[in-house]
């Protein structure tokens, strides 16, 4: 069955909707998105990701062409039309399609975003937990990765070069530190204290990231944030990284060197419990 999209205030199926050749997304990655879990048939954490959205718009200078109360509406109906309980909703807002191709921003007056909604079916997000095996490798990435642009090639080849070393993902490292993974943020947890780097324009602030730290503070865990090397990782007791399409995932593997003997270790568990326990009483 194919899917129902929404394209720039259209509910179409899939093989219907269609973008500009000259949408600017296309052309220069001039566009920012966002991806919201489903759990129960409910939004995790809409509200971090609507804020987090404002934030990416306002930082690249392009108007905002759907408000709260009608981005809510459109991830609603979209997992109810589609018959999500357990899923993704993937959001992508672009400066436009101005007409031709030119490296200047078109006039906001002239040239309306191309916003985007689709959602992915996937059954079994909340239960499945697949121990996560990293390679190293150079964040080669732009200046501004708190923006959350579409500029993803970099992260695309970082996953195939972990996939060709028989891994899963990669934890990507600048000036001898773990910035974060190629579309997670990284920890460690040594002596039963949560590291994980601090923000700054360096990584993205992820919302699961924001979430798990509140509740691990609230659980009377501890927590540092400061950037970690990757040898300090391998001699971590555990690691794990956090995302709204993976919620906690464990860490078993980091270049060659197995962490808990190989096994998930229980900080990761607890943390993966309670963020789904307290995510699913706030899910709208
Ligand atoms: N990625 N860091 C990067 C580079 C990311 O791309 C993501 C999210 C995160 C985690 O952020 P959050 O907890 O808000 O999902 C950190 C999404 C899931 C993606 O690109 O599919």
């Amino acid at each position: 069955m194919s899917r129902i999209v929404y394209v720039n205030g259209d509910y179409l199926p899939e093989e219907d909707a269609k973008i500009s050749v000259f949408d600017r997304g296309f052309l220069f990655a001039d566009g920012v998105y966002e991806v919201t879990s489903v759990l129960d048939g409910k939004l995790i954490d809409f509200e971090g990701h609507a804020a987090r959205l404002t934030r990416s718009l306002d930082e690249l200078d392009m108007p905002h062409p759907i408000s709260h109360e009608a981005l809510l509406e459109v991830h609603r109906k979209l997992v109810a039309d589609n018959g999500i309980v357990e899923g993704l909703v993937y959001l992508q807002i672009t400066r436009g399609a101005p007409g031709d191709r030119d490296f200047a921003f078109p006039n906001p007056e002239e040239t309306t975003p191309t916003v985007v909604l689709f959602t992915q079916n996937k059954p079994g997000l909340a239960s499945n937990v697949n121990p996560v095996k990293v390679i190293s490798i150079d964040d080669i990435r732009w200046g501004r990765r708190d923006i959350k642009t579409v500029q993803l090639l970099y992260p695309s080849m970082a996953k195939m070069a972990a996939k060709a070393a028989g891994c899963d993902d990669a934890w990507l490292v600048e000036d001898g530190k773990v910035t974060e993974g190629t579309s997670n943020n990284a920890y460690i947890v040594k002596n039963g204290k949560i590291i994980t780097r601090e923000l700054s324009t360096d990584i993205l602030h992820g919302i699961t990231r924001a979430a798990v730290l509140r509740f691990a503070a609230e659980a009377q865990m501890e927590v540092e944030e400061r950037s970690f090397t990757i040898a300090e990782a391998q001699e971590a007791d555990e690691a794990f990284f956090t995302s709204a399409s993976a919620f906690v995932m464990p860490v078993v593997e980091i270049d060659g060197a197995k962490l808990n003997g190989g096994k998930p270790g229980p900080v990761a568990a607890r943390l993966r419990e309670i963020y789904l326990e307290e995510s699913l009483k706030s899910a709208i």
